[in-house]
């Protein structure tokens, strides 16, 4: 189901080191080829790597600046390749991307409505910085806290003081650190129970912290279309009682076996049908396959509640099926 669109060759102009671990690329259009589509905050790029991995990152640039665009990757320890591949790039070299794609827009605020709360967890800063960049203009502004570990972990800092100052609120930006004063450390409960639910709550991090913050607001009241978030990688979950199932090739009728240790994409490619993946762990969208029959087992972290319930879509790098038989429009 997903579209394939032309990729865009840039040129990685500049890296620099943001934070321990944390670097930013800035990727800029070639002579002739600017400016570069239009992106909105929220929006990602794909990155087609040399090894033919595909990585997902977010853009931290201004969505004003349409020359260049910039993401920032965290180097993960378990690296499954994407984050060593980017941390070994060059400035000068050039890169495929695709062209902006957003599944965490940003919603204009409405006057009267409380200002927007951002909330980034370590590298999950890097959508919510876009939306700063874009909200600091707005009559409101907005109020952003970023947790991270340590101060050594901390991105963009100087950008997000900068955009502190020219926000209509004072002390817009607000940092905490795990292993600070206790003081300022980011109390989840207390944020929200201090907070309006009417509030508009943008969240981006690690899987733990997003749960959290999803938990707790549904505690304090939060209606689901005021909680916005996107995951940067979670866990696959997997059930000591998944069994094998079948999948059925709709336009061929080929049959394979899915056995309960192996996904439905990496079965389906050893037998020739390619579905493109990217994050596999179902979070970025990019696999979504159209069920024609059978019932889906979602594991993913992208459906909504009505595309899940409808059991019309599945993304096969992570979910599994309910029925014996699944059968999937390819
Ligand atoms: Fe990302 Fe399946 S490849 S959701």
């Amino acid at each position: 189901m997903s579209k394939i669109e032309p990729l865009i060759q840039v040129r990685v102009a500049a890296i620099k080191d943001e934070a321990m671990g944390i670097r930013s690329f800035e990727l800029h259009a070639l002579p002739g080829h600017t400016p570069l589509p239009a992106f909105k905050a929220g929006a990602h790029i794909e990155v087609h790597l040399a090894s033919g991995l595909v990585r997902q990152y977010s853009l931290c640039s201004s969505p004003h600046d349409r020359g260049r665009y910039t993401v920032a990757v965290l180097h993960a320890a378990n690296s499954r390749g994407g984050s060593a591949a980017m941390h070994s790039l060059t400035e000068g070299q050039f890169l495929d991307i695709s062209p902006p794609r957003n599944h965490f827009p940003l919603q204009t605020p409405r006057s009267g409505e409380p200002v927007p709360l951002l909330l980034a967890g370590g590298i999950g800063i890097t959508p919510l910085l876009a939306m700063a960049r874009e909200l600091v203009g707005s009559d409101e502004g907005f109020e952003l806290r970023y947790a991270c570990r340590t101060e050594a972990a901390v991105a963009f800092r100087s950008e997000l003081e900068a955009l502190t100052k020219q926000s209509p609120i004072s002390r817009a930006v607000k940092f905490h650190l795990d292993d600070g004063p206790a003081a300022q450390r980011l109390s989840i409960t207390d944020l929200l129970l201090n907070s309006s639910p009417e509030t508009d709550i943008y969240v981006c991090g690690p899987q733990g912290f997003i749960e959290a913050v999803l938990e707790q607001a549904g505690q304090c009241g939060w209606p689901d279309s005021k909680l916005h978030f996107e995951y940067f990688g979670a866990s696959v979950n997997t059930d000591a009682e998944d069994d094998d199932f079948e999948v059925r090739i709709a336009s061929t009728g080929r049959v394979f076996r899915i056995s309960r240790d192996a996904s439905i994409t990496s079965t389906l490619a050893k037998g020739g049908v390619e579905i493109p993946v990217s994050c596999e762990q179902g979070v970025c969208g990019t696999c979504m396959t159209e069920v024609v029959e059978g019932e889906p087992d979602h594991r993913d972290h992208y459906l909504g509640t009505s595309e899940r319930e409808s059991n019309k879509v599945i993304l096969p790098c992570c979910s599994r099926s309910k029925s014996r038989t699944l059968v999937l429009a390819l």
